[in-house]
């Protein structure tokens, strides 16, 4: 079965002035490129269907499983156009492995990889033009993601499904002007729960994460710091949309160790990049009370937040109900700042690429 994804090119494509003028300043989700990738499976066709048009809206069924009962999950990758002009993608197996898990998890059809791979190299070369030229970290945000369009009310395995990749070119995540974030505790909400759908990429995940994020807000931080209980006594899990990571004054870089968290790209990168920074990568379980003890007297040095979107992003104070602690002096750590130098350096080809982990598109 041909995993190609052919390109019926849109008639009408955003005039080049007007792409201009988004790429000056992208911003983060707003705009989104000429075209997208498609696929169709039923039970009888398997996958089928696949191409690239221009963007357009789905027509759905109003009995639609997915805006029933949320039968879906995503992705999210970037494409990097680099000083030669070239565009790169970064780690995209590894997406489409974990889109393979997080199906499974929803009752959704498994992706082949080679289709993952081919739909968005093929939509990031129709939309090339789309993949902004990098002063800090601009790059071509890519969402596949696939939900169960059958329209039927019963709860089971969907026998239709749409597959559908977008592109949105992208500057940074947060647009904090303080270079860092702060995390609120939420203790009215967790995430995940054993057995749950923490480990996947599902839409619901995030959309359940909405009131946690109104709530941190409202406490005048920027993220949601979520615990596994609704106490002090829990354990650290994510940060809103990124894992957390810590630097201890050890000599440790210690993240929450996966089961109930998504298995961040970020994360594994970080922690394989680790050594070369003379810190030792630790995954286990993070009590919330050892993180606050350590910012307290100093054993934690440094707090930061791992995601694609958000590459890393310094944590520079933590809220709750109980505490407000700044970690260290409030500014960007040294060894956060290494890291996302050094992840950024090898996503835009300034730095080598010593694991392998780019992927050439154009
Ligand atoms: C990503 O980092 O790609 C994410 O999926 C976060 C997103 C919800 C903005």
């Amino acid at each position: 079965m041909s995993s190609a994804f052919p390109l019926l090119r849109s008639a009408s494509p955003v005039p080049e002035a007007e792409r201009a003028a988004v790429l000056a300043a992208p911003g983060f989700g707003r705009h989104f490129t000429d075209h997208m990738a498609s696929a169709l499976w039923t039970p009888q066709a398997g996958w089928h269907n696949r191409q690239v048009t221009a963007v357009r809206p789905f027509s759905l069924h109003p009995a639609s499983s997915v805006l029933h009962y949320a039968q879906e999950v995503f992705e999210g990758l970037k494409a990097y156009r680099h000083a030669d002009g070239s565009i790169w993608l970064f780690r995209p197996e590894r997406n489409a492995q974990r889109f393979i898990r997080s199906a499974g998890r929803m009752g959704l059809p498994p992706l082949p990889e080679d289709d993952f791979l081919a739909s968005i190299e093929a939509l990031v070369r129709a939309d090339e033009a789309w993949v902004p030229v990098a002063t800090t970290q601009e790059s071509l945000y890519l969402r596949p993601f696939m939900f169960a369009s059958e329209p039927f009310l019963g709860v089971r395995p969907a026998e239709q499904v749409t597959y559908a990749v977008i592109a949105s070119p992208a500057q940074s995540y947060f647009a904090s002007a303080r270079g860092g974030v702060t995390l609120w505790v939420s203790t009215a909400y967790t995430r995940a729960g054993q057995g749950g759908t923490g480990a996947a990429k599902c839409g619901g995940n995030y959309g359940a994460g909405v009131a946690a994020q109104v709530e941190a807000e409202r406490h005048g931080c920027d993220q949601v710091l979520y615990l596994d209980g609704l106490d002090e006594e829990a354990f650290v899990e994510e940060a809103g949309t990124m894992n957390l990571f810590l630097v201890t004054s050890r000599g440790e870089l210690v993240t929450p160790a996966l089961g109930t968290i998504l298995d961040g790209v970020t994360r594994d990168t970080v922690l394989a990049l680790a050594t070369e920074f003379d810190l030792t990568p630790v995954e286990r379980p993070v009590p919330f009370r050892e993180l606050c003890v350590g910012i307290a007297d100093g054993t934690v040095t440094e707090v930061f937040a791992a995601g694609t979107a958000a590459v890393i992003t310094p944590v520079l104070g933590i809220k709750s109900t109980r505490r407000t602690l700044t970690v260290a002096d409030g500014e960007p750590g040294k060894q956060t700042q290494a890291l996302r130098d050094r992840v950024l350096g090898i996503q835009y080809g300034r730095s080598e690429d010593t694991h392998g982990w780019l992927r050439h598109v154009r």
